[in-house]
């Protein structure tokens, strides 16, 4: 039987693995560190990836590719990528070019939400929030993925919700969501908020904060490390706000490696949105859960894309 591999190209590591026809997961490979400064190293590091899983799995009949960043539907042409070197990159011919192997490249959040729709959850209106790196998301709407008029829409991290702010966003626009609400964003406000505090989990004077010290931090209970949850929480609630004032998704789902920190992260998230969507008292509000498919949503879903547009009767994305 066919199966499909899918890859997930973020801003700082490469994940990928293979599928079968039914989504199960039948080999992954530990993500790869990923050369975000050099689109030619990040183009070999990914075919590099292709050639070793294929040589594993002769009967690949389709390749997936989630990138982190702005990209053409179906051209599969980065356009840009505020976290990496990728620009105006014809990802999908490059890679068809050079495994001769059915190709499909989309946005990294657009795939991972196309994995929780697929396998996850089932609604027919649902959109996905990524945080990690950066911020994306993925939309749902009447059980398609929806991709705007050239593929680079539902580019959520870019939602202007404070534009007299101080942070400069990766692509260079001050306000955007993404600066105030990822994991650089969580370790900044840690890394503030630890100076001067002598002891504890995120006590000042150890090594550099990362995001990853916040979410393990909060897990295990520390005050200091849940109120920095919080302010996450709190940009991502007010965009979430607005993505369901828009669309009247019925359900969000949050993933990418901050989501990871689970409830510390989501009653913050829930009371925010709740504080700010348009007239809370007369809808129903829409369910916000964790990811189902964890890290691996971005290249699992990028692998069902090739699988379900090659070969799966039913939803298409
Ligand atoms: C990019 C998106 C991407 C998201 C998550 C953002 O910076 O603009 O395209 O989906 O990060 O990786
Ligand atoms: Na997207
Ligand atoms: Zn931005």
């Amino acid at each position: 039987a066919p199966r499909f591999l899918g890859l997930d190209v973020g801003g700082t590591k490469i994940a990928a693995g293979v599928v079968d026809t039914d989504g199960h997961i039948v080999e992954r490979v530990p993500a790869v560190p990923c050369p975000a400064a050099d689109q030619d190293a990040m183009l070999k590091a990914a075919v590099l990836l292709i050639e070793a899983l294929r040589s594993r799995h002769p009967d690949v009949a389709g390749v997936g590719v989630g990138v982190a960043g702005l990209v053409d539907w179906p051209d599969g042409r980065v356009r840009t990528a505020p976290n990496s070197a990728f620009r105006d990159a014809p990802l999908r011919r490059l890679l068809r070019d050079a495994t001769g192997l059915p190709t499909v490249v989309d946005n990294d959040a657009n795939t991972a939400c196309w994995a929780e729709y697929r396998l996850g959850h089932s609604a027919s209106y649902m959109a996905f929030v990524t945080v990690g790196t950066g911020v994306g998301g993925g939309l749902v709407l009447d059980d398609r993925l929806f991709r705007g008029g050239t593929g680079i829409g539902t580019e959520i991290g870019h939602m202007i919700v404070d534009p007299h702010g101080t942070e400069r966003c990766g692509c260079g626009t001050i306000g955007c969501l993404e600066p105030l609400a990822s994991g650089p964003a969580l370790a900044r406000y840690a890394t503030l908020a630890a100076a001067g505090r002598p002891t504890g989990h995120l006590a000042a004077g150890r090594r550099r904060v990362t995001g990853e010290d916040v979410t393990a931090a909060a897990q295990a209970g520390d005050p200091a490390a849940r109120a920095q949850l919080a302010r996450i929480g709190h940009w991502l609630g007010i965009g979430i706000a607005t993505l369901v004032n828009l669309f009247d998704v019925e359900l969000i789902v949050l993933g990418g490696g901050v989501a990871g920190a689970g409830e510390p992260l989501l009653t913050p998230v829930r009371e925010s949105f709740e504080e700010y969507v348009t007239a809370r008292a007369h809808r129903d509000l829409p369910d916000i859960r964790l990811t189902r498919c964890g890290p691996e949503a971005g290249w699992v879903g990028a692998a069902l894309l090739a699988r379900d547009g090659l070969c799966v009767p039913g939803p298409q994305a």
